[in-house]
């Protein structure tokens, strides 16, 4: 099977910080991915280039064949649209309705103009559909709930709702599970992975817990200083060891 995204040599500075260094990597359609590596690795770097919110400065990065240098600005808000991101801090506007940030989820798609309209005078269709989306992800008495009085993992579950309402093939999670207790992080992982599972679509969640890590992802990606130092579904001791071990540089920081 071909590569949803295939990446090659890929390197990213920031001033004379090189947060990833030459990384290759293949990844397909439905794949499960957990990315893990100590503060500063470049996770979170690596999800932004696949989402194109970042620009590598040297390498190959292609999504289904190609290349986001060779798209055009409006082909790039399409790729883009279909590849959600949830950011550490979920990404949602706490004063709005639960339906409101679900339905940013296709701002890209439908213009703030219309979308204003859809807030005020919400289509049936669409509620129709959001409603289903937040039976799938365990919260559909909320529909209607300002998401601030919503507990964190309620908002996750929004979160993931948003994913799925935009249409995406991809989901990048930037450990979205940080702030929460381990039951909670470990229900919302199992249920970002049923729903991927359940619709094809590509998780990578990016996560600093090496035992949920293991225990529910098929395939780990190690990083260490911007470099792909495993890449597999078991890591021996060793490696994950050398992970996590810091080098002299940050010792003497
Ligand atoms: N916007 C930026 N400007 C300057 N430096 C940056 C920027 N983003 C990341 N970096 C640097 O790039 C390196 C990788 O950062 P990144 O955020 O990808 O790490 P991470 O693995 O996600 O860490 P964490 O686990 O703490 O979230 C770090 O040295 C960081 O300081
Ligand atoms: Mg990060």
């Amino acid at each position: 099977m071909a590569s949803l995204f295939h990446i090659s040599s890929l390197t990213k500075r920031f001033g004379s910080v090189i947060a990833l260094s030459k990384v290759s990597l293949d990844i397909k359609q439905g794949e499960i991915i957990a990315l893990i590596g100590s503060s500063g690795s470049g996770k979170t770097t690596l999800l932004k280039l696949l989402n194109a919110q970042h620009k590598a400065e040297e390498g190959i990065i292609k999504l289904s064949g190609q290349s986001f240098d060779s798209l055009s600005q409006s082909q790039l808000r399409k790729a883009r649209s279909k590849i959600a991101f949830i950011p550490q801090d979920l990404g949602l506007v706490k004063n709005l309705k639960v339906f409101q940030n679900i339905f940013l989820g296709k701002v890209g798609h439908v213009g703030t103009l219309r979308m204003l309209w859809r807030f005020i005078l919400p289509p049936k269709k669409e509620i129709q559909q959001v409603h289903q989306l937040l039976e799938r992800t365990g919260i559909p008495e909320k529909l209607y709930f300002e998401t601030s009085q919503l507990s964190g993992g309620q908002q996750q579950r929004v979160a993931v709702a948003r994913s799925l309402y935009q249409g995406a093939h991809t989901i990048l999670a930037d450990e979205p599970i940080s702030a929460v207790d381990p039951a909670r992080a470990r229900s919302l992982i199992k249920l970002l992975i049923a729903i991927s599972k359940e619709n094809n679509l590509t998780l990578i969640m990016s996560i600093h817990n090496i035992k949920l890590a293991q225990e529910f992802f098929p395939r780990l990606i190690g990083l260490k200083n911007g470099v792909i130092l495993f890449d597999g579904s078991a890591v021996d001791e060793s490696k994950l060891a050398e992970l996590y071990q810091l080098s002299e540089d940050q010792l003497n920081e």
